[in-house]
């Protein structure tokens, strides 16, 4: 029995002890070849004989499971020791990236007229005469064309020169009331500080019945818009012309730089322009089979939003892609 008890202790992995576990305490171990020889002992013996062996046996089986708590533990401690982690060692650390100005600045604006109850239409970027220009009472050779600078493809369709399509489909896929707004990337054949082909416009357009829609809420809406995003400024309505609005604004805010008291950015004038908007024309209405609506439209650029909110001098870095730049935005 004595060389068991050593090839217990002597065993110095967690394979070796099973190993000699079933050795000692298996099916055809030698606790059970003892025990068979139970038979061949003398009955007189056979008591003192088994005393003997439950000894044995437990004793063999302690020392085991201390054996194999022993290997275990000092496994996981060898591998602790090996798959230690440095938490000290230097790691060079992650750029982290985010929205792009221009995008944050799109999605502050869809929050302020979704908040306000408009719904979010969009429509393709290749579109067709008709409804960029002709349904939007400009028809051809009209000069107030000139105003937008179009890409054709040979076929005759366009890039959207402006969100105000968007409005088009909309009144010609639903019933009125409406209250939409029309975020997008528009085109226009442009290139210089304050302009690139390819900027974002968010349009809005309110239709209900005759008589229930006036300048004075659009004027309402246009001016905690314009709060909202801008702070404590002052908000002015201009008279001014779009084909598709009668009458028609541009509307400015008070310069966020001078204050009003004029500086580069305002050309000394005090005020900045910022949105074009006007009472839907009736042409408009009659172009998509609408009767007896009033409704009011407005159409902003964001780059513009985005430039004056975050201070922004040249509108083409906005495109560059330039990390520099974008980094300032995290
Ligand atoms: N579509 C006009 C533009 O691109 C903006 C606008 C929209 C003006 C709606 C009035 C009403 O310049």
């Amino acid at each position: 029995m004595q060389e068991w008890y050593t090839a217990i202790q002597s065993a110095d992995t967690i394979d070796k002890i099973e190993e000699v576990r079933l050795a000692i305490f298996g099916k055809k171990g030698i606790m059970a070849a003892e025990f068979a020889r139970m038979k061949e002992v003398p009955d007189d013996q056979k008591g003192t004989f088994a005393k003997e062996l439950n000894v044995h046996k437990e004793a063999l089986n302690n020392l085991l499971l201390d054996r194999k708590l022993f290997l275990a533990m000092a496994h996981l401690e060898a591998t602790m020791k090996l798959e230690a982690l440095d938490v000290t060692l230097y790691s060079p650390t992650v750029e982290r990236g985010s929205l792009h100005p221009v995008m944050e600045t799109m999605d502050r604006i869809v929050e302020y007229f979704t908040t306000m109850n408009f719904a979010v239409h969009t429509g393709p970027m290749v579109e067709d005469d008709f409804h960029n220009f002709e349904a939007l009472n400009l028809p051809k050779y009209h000069p107030a064309r000139d105003m937008q600078d179009t890409f054709y493809f040979k076929d005759g369709s366009l890039l959207r020169t402006h969100t105000s399509p968007v409005q088009i489909r909309t009144m010609m896929n639903t019933q009125p009331p409406i209250r939409m707004i029309a975020p997008g990337s528009v085109f226009r054949r442009d290139y210089d500080i304050t302009h690139t082909p390819m900027f974002h416009q968010v349009e809005g357009l309110v239709v209900e019945e005759e008589g229930k829609v006036s300048f004075a809420n659009l004027k309402f809406i246009l001016e905690d818009f314009l709060k909202t995003m801008f702070g404590e400024v002052e908000v002015r309505f201009r008279p001014s012309f779009f084909p598709f609005t009668e009458p028609s604004a541009e509307v400015d805010i008070s310069c966020i730089f001078c204050a009003g008291s004029g500086c580069r950015v305002c050309s000394k004038t005090g005020w900045l322009e910022v949105l074009g908007c006007g009472i839907v024309d009736p042409n408009v209405f009659k172009a998509v089979g609408y009767e007896k609506v009033s409704g009011y439209a407005f159409g902003l650029g964001v780059e513009r939003f985005a430039m004056l909110i975050h201070r922004i001098g040249d509108l083409r870095s906005l495109f560059e892609g330039d990390v520099r730049l974008l980094e300032q935005f995290r």
